[in-house]
């Protein structure tokens, strides 16, 4: 393929001659001379450790070249990759004022230069940028410029995910290759690109692919201050939590896994609110603030009130709840946010009536039934042992529970309206009218 690759900085210096080493013929485009210049004259124009011998490699094979003008670049492209920086602003905003010229520019040189034999462009954004972007930005820019000759445009996201320092190791193997297209032909044409990574390419929607970058980087940024957090709480009881860490990172289980990162409704139960408390705790007796984990308690409370706001700007009074403990498969209901949940609209004066596969009336027994009876007297007595009892004349349900029981009670005797707590009711029960993910 003839690529044009816009913005010859970090990404766009190492994407540009690792594609020109896969024997594409790849024209880096660049406003700053400083970048271009080195590359001509066969040097990477950043610091990054086998970048220049790849570069002068390219050079000289003929496969990589660097201007200014994008017309060079455009000249019979089948693919523009858009590296241009996307810097903050001071109030935090992203700043695309480079992606909206260098589309600008992509589209002004297709008007002067010939399309690729197909003449279908795929134009697509590497840089991190907001979800929204490529429908509402790039595309809004295109259908701006008035004439693009014979060029046919079709958009993307593909993320780029390597690290500085270790630039070509990662481009190599990243951890996923992410196209967000709703053009098929974008969708080929960068499989094309990009098959040859070990990674299988995954074509999602464009929301997607430009959010996951961000979950990325702030699920980093987390790691980090988790792990600075735990050292400098435990250095006051004399722990070397470097070693602490070793040996947290062995559980492959639960620690470091796909455990826990499934968007839903909040934490709760017998451990976590309790456990997060004491080392707070110990964190005050040191006067030491850790505001990652204080923060977390505080993200779990408005996980919780939110929900409570959504019932309340919605209309109806009568509401099922369909589960109850924290998690499904157990009958434990200690620091359960459901309960929670129940408890602040009753309070606010909805009615209503409950149900969990476990906690249920019928089932309940000795030290259960005497924490029901003790500590939840009000719920004991709108728990029912039939959802579909719970769901009669409801006007909306809040779902937690997965049991088939609830789900197919929910799809014989379906609410107005259904939020869904768990995102584990599965596609029918998406589909019924009026169902809203807790947070999708
Ligand atoms: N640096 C990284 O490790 C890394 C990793 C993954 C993703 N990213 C993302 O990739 C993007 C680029 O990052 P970077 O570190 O390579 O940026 P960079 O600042 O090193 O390079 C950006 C380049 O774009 C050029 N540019 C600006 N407008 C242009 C235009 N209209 N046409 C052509 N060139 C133009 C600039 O002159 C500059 O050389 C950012 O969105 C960044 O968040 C960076």
């Amino acid at each position: 393929m003839k690529v044009a690759v816009f913005g010859l900085g970090y990404v766009g210096s190492v994407t540009a001659a690792c594609l020109a080493a896969n024997g594409h013929d790849v024209w880096g485009v660049d406003v700053d001379t400083a970048k271009v210049g080195p590359i001509t004259e066969g040097h990477s124009p950043v610091v990054e450790p086998g970048l220049d011998e790849l570069v002068a490699e390219g050079v000289t094979a003929g496969r990589l070249h660097a201007t200014t003008d994008p017309r060079l670049a455009l000249d019979g492209a089948d693919v523009s990759l858009i590296c241009v920086g996307t810097p903050s602003t001071s109030s935090g905003s992203t700043d695309l004022t480079y992606i909206r010229r260098a589309v600008r520019d992509i589209a002004e040189a297709a008007r002067m230069v010939a399309p690729p034999a197909s003449g279908f462009h795929s134009i697509v954004v590497r840089s991190t940028v907001p979800p929204g972007t490529v429908d509402d930005v790039v595309e809004r820019v295109l259908a701006e410029v008035p004439d693009s000759g014979d060029f046919t445009f079709g958009t993307a996201m593909c993320p780029e995910f390597l690290r500085e320092g270790s630039g070509l190791a990662d481009f190599y193997d990243p951890p996923f290759v992410v196209v967000g297209t709703r053009n098929p032909k974008v969708g080929t044409a960068l499989t094309d690109l990009f098959g040859f990574l070990p990674a299988e390419v995954q074509v999602v929607d464009v929301r997607t692919a430009e959010a996951l970058k961000y979950a990325c980087n702030a699920f980093h940024a987390t790691k980090v201050s988790f792990a600075n957090e735990m050292g400098r709480i435990f250095r006051y009881y004399g722990v070397d939590s470097r070693e602490v860490m070793r040996i947290f990172v062995q559980d492959t289980t639960l620690n470091i896994s796909p455990y826990y990162l499934r968007p839903g409704f909040a934490f709760g139960g017998s451990c976590l609110p309790k456990d997060l408390r004491s080392v707070l705790h110990l964190a005050r007796l040191n006067d030491t603030d850790l505001p990652l984990l204080a923060g977390t308690l505080t993200t779990n409370e408005l996980t919780v009130r939110d929900v409570v706001d959504r019932v309340v700007a919605g209309p109806g009074r009568e509401i099922a709840l369909l589960g109850l403990s924290f998690k499904t498969a157990t009958d434990d209901l200690r620091e359960s946010p459901s309960v929670e949940l129940a408890e602040r609209l009753i309070g606010k004066g909805y009615n209503l009536r409950i149900y969990d596969a476990i906690v249920n009336p019928s089932r309940l027994v000795g030290a259960n039934l005497r924490h029901v009876r003790s500590k939840l007297p009000h719920l004991q007595r709108v728990l029912t042992a039939d959802p579909v009892e719970a769901l009669r004349g409801a006007d909306l349900a809040l779902v937690s529970a997965t049991d088939s029981s609830a789900i197919s009670a929910l799809l014989t005797t379906p609410p107005a309206r259904t939020i869904d707590l768990s995102g584990r009711l599965g596609t029918e029960v998406e589909a019924l009218p009026g169902y809203e993910g807790v947070g999708w």
